[in-house]
């Protein structure tokens, strides 16, 4: 087990990288399955999800190397259609590979990827777009999916759920037919993804809207592809949350402003100065503010849920009252827990939290419980007093890469140890 111990306080000051996004490159690696030429994703994190993944690839005869940050994925051995149980409940995203197991081998063997500390997190939607696709589906805890043919089918999401769109669009581009899906998730890793399924050949319309259009093709393509996964606005955000916390100056490099517009709309008040330019941003901020008024997490392109406990764990020390609404998970506020260990005025009522900042939190021993509630542990740990250890912390690298490097280059104190 890891723990980091970070001795809070100091601004931060200097430059860094973001990386690709975790949550991009998940539905991307996905999608490889279908895929019998060799993809490359230049400038791939090797962070834990992601190598799961890859592990998963590689159970199902897959094979892909590193090249540097490079990436090299080679789907053209692919033989099995069964999902390694082990590695299935390792990562919700293992859900994301049926849809392309289904078009690839019209069948798919898997147990349910699990529920986790943020939700039941159910796979309904998934299994409903399958069966509109005229999948059989058969099983709870271990399930089968048989299709003769894949019919293109038209298909209304009962939620923007990233995962079930991601599934529609993969287990539909060979398809018979035309697909039409409503409802659809907007955000921008599945724009992404429709990038790179086009550069497969696959004939989709509809990105960035809510209603996707994939007419079905008999055959992908096979030639090889290299493609710029997008930058990972999860990671930004809680980059700029830290800086907002401690005060300071940064510049992050690999950052698509729109892709965090929610964010900054938020946080425009409270920062000194903000300037956009190229995929560069710089912001400067004294450490302090006041309340943020309402954050609603919604999905894309509002509030994203997987800055909430970061943002959350920002507004603790802000001057007023600002109230969070997490309505995309319904147990997401558990990083509350630690930060009343560290001082703040929170009072949680069903899926709202209200805040009332105070001048200071203090170190304590507090827990990372998932991996976004465990950054907002370390944002609350940089700008309390004293010491905060943050148990559990190999929560965090499951989509942070090299986190601990990049905020001592920042200044932070901030170390690891295992125990
Ligand atoms: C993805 C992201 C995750 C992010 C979430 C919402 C990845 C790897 N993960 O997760 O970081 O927090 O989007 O932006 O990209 N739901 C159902 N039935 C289903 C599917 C979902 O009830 O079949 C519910 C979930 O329990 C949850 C909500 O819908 O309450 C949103 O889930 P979804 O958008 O599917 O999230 P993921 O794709 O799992």
């Amino acid at each position: 087990m890891s723990k980091l111990i970070i001795n809070g306080g100091n601004k931060l000051y200097g430059e860094i990288t973001a990386e690709s996004a975790k949550n991009g490159l998940l539905p991307l690696l996905s999608a490889c399955i279908l895929y019998e030429g060799k993809v490359t994703f230049i400038n791939c994190p090797k962070i834990k999800d992601i190598l799961v993944m890859l592990e998963i690839i590689k159970y199902l005869g897959g094979k892909y190397v590193f090249n540097n940050e490079n990436l090299t994925v080679d789907c053209s051995t692919l033989h099995s259609y069964e999902l390694p149980c082990e590695l299935t409940k390792k990562i919700r995203a293992s859900i994301f590979t049926i849809g392309a197991i289904i078009a690839r081998f019209r069948k798919a063997y898997f147990c349910m990827p699990g529920g986790c500390s943020i939700g039941d997190r159910p796979i309904d939607i998934h299994l409903d777009v399958f069966k509109k696709l005229g999948v059989e589906v058969c099983g709870d805890t271990i399930v089968y999916c048989r299709a003769d043919r894949l019919n293109g089918a038209e298909i209304t999401l009962k939620y923007k759920s990233v995962g079930a769109t991601i599934n529609a669009l993969l287990a539909s581009i060979t398809a018979d037919g035309k697909t039409i899906i409503r409802n659809v998730a907007k955000e921008p890793e599945i724009t992404s993804l429709i990038t790179l399924l086009k550069k497969f050949g696959a004939k989709i319309n509809g990105e960035g809207t809510s209603t996707l259009v994939v007419n079905g093709v008999k055959r992908l393509k096979k030639e090889n592809v290299t493609f710029y996964p997008i930058s990972d606005r999860i990671e930004v955000g809680t980059y700029v949350l830290a800086l907002l916390s401690t005060g300071g100056e940064i510049q992050i490099n690999n950052v698509n402003f729109i892709h965090n517009l929610s964010l900054f709309k938020k946080i425009q008040n409270n920062t000194c100065k903000m300037v956009y330019e190229d995929d560069k941003i710089y912001i400067k901020s004294s450490g302090e503010g006041s309340g943020l008024g309402v954050v609603k997490t919604a999905p894309y392109p509002f509030f994203p849920t997987d800055l909430q406990p970061q943002i959350s764990s920002y507004a603790t020390t802000l001057k007023g009252e600002t109230t969070i609404i997490e309505t995309v998970f319904e147990n997401r506020l558990k990083h509350f827990d630690g930060l009343k260990v560290m001082g703040a005025n929170v009072l949680v009522k069903g899926n709202t939290a209200k805040i009332k900042g105070v001048n200071r939190l203090t170190g304590a021993n507090v827990c990372a419980y998932d991996l976004r509630g465990g950054a907002s542990m370390v944002i609350a740990g940089l700008k309390c007093d004293g010491e905060t250890v943050v148990s559990n912390a190999e929560v965090i690298d499951r989509g942070y890469y090299n986190l601990e490097e990049k905020l001592l280059k920042l200044g932070a104190k901030i170390k690891r140890t295992e125990l």
